[in-house]
């Protein structure tokens, strides 16, 4: 089951993706999921807008070293004029993809016609596409979305329009804008827009284990596999796929090394933050780090109560002092 696809200039053996997550997908992330065998790393969106205006404010989110290579910058907006402005600050930095986001459904976003409004606009979609694509010269510009309102008709139009632009692939994530996050990722829509597509369509959308992968391949005939909400706190989730994909068993590692990882990741985020940030930000990992752990969840209130790095360690070193598996 193992791809060998070449997506945007990249060989993918895979064809495992970490998908981008605004909150949660900074350098110190990507990192961490590309060590444990995520082939393409994200940026979470940046506003293209934003950059425009200051692009000091947002180096936070379009900084990134090379072993997080292949990387994809993802912009959003709702101007052509303005997202090939925003491309030309980001070519420098020689990504090997940006990426356009049409996906995003949160009301403060869609409400200035950017993110899944843009599904809804078609000529406009399609004029940002044409944008980036010529001001992105070389690098490949790929588009993010998810199902419209016509549950996929307009997208099937779409996506054809996206190829004349000289978009390399897109990813579909297939809900609909008005779902958000409910429901189910319908893999069957997904499965009927990919049979008819002049792109490579990459699937986003409720994979929760590696184990699963091989079937959703199955499912969706996709092109490649995002993985986002799974993988926040568990990268392991991509070793798990790739033994997966080889038809290979997957032993996962043991908690005292797992919470090590967690520690040297928490510490990169702190070099990021600073401390007083850093902190708190890797409380929105830990949860998911220790979810579906018998007795779990007195150690994340208590890691949520730690107010500096040493408290933190102190409850993880509890932590492994209660399970076995060490
Ligand atoms: C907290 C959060 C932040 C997200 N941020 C972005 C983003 O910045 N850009 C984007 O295209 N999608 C974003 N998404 C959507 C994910 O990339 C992904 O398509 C979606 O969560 C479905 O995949 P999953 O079930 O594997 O998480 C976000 C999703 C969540 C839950």
């Amino acid at each position: 089951m193992i791809k060998q696809i070449s997506l945007f200039g990249s060989r993918l053996k895979y064809g495992l993706i970490q998908a981008p997550l605004a909150g949660y997908s900074t350098s110190p992330f990507r990192r961490w999921l590309k060590r444990h065998g995520a082939e393409v790393t994200f940026s979470e969106m940046i506003s293209a807008d934003g950059l425009l205006r200051v692009p000091e404010k947002q180096k936070r989110y379009f900084e990134f070293h090379d072993d997080e290579r292949p990387i994809a910058l993802q912009l959003f907006g709702s101007d052509a004029g303005n997202i090939a402005g925003a491309v030309k600050i980001l070519l420098p930095l020689r990504p090997e993809i940006i990426d356009l986001n049409m996906a995003c459904p949160v009301r403060k976003v869609v409400r200035r016609g950017s993110g899944a409004a843009l599904l809804e606009k078609p000529d406009q979609a399609y004029a940002l596409a044409v944008a980036a694509c010529e001001a992105a010269g070389d690098i490949p510009v790929t588009v993010k979305c998810r199902l419209d309102s016509g549950h996929g008709v307009g997208l099937a139009k779409l996506l054809k329009r996206f190829a004349e632009a000289g978009v390399t692939a897109v990813t579909l994530h297939p809900r609909t804008m008005k779902q958000a996050y409910r429901g189910t990722a319908d893999r069957q829509a997904f499965r009927e827009l990919a049979a008819d597509s002049p792109l490579p369509l990459i699937y986003s959308g409720d994979i929760k284990s590696g184990a699963e992968t091989p079937a959703v391949y199955e499912q969706t005939d996709a092109a490649a596999l995002m993985i986002g909400r799974a993988a926040i706190g568990n990268p392991w989730i991509f070793e798990e796929a790739r033994a997966a994909l080889a038809g290979e068993t997957y032993q996962p590692p043991a908690w005292k090394a797992k919470v090590k990882e967690l520690l040297a990741f928490r510490d990169d985020l702190l070099v990021l933050f600073g401390e007083g940030k850093g902190v708190l930000e890797i409380r929105k990992f830990v949860g998911h780090f220790l979810r579906g752990q018998k007795g779990a969840r007195r150690f994340v209130q208590d890691f949520y109560k730690a107010k500096d790095p040493v408290a933190q360690d102190k409850v993880l070193a509890e932590f492994l002092e209660t399970v076995d598996s060490i």
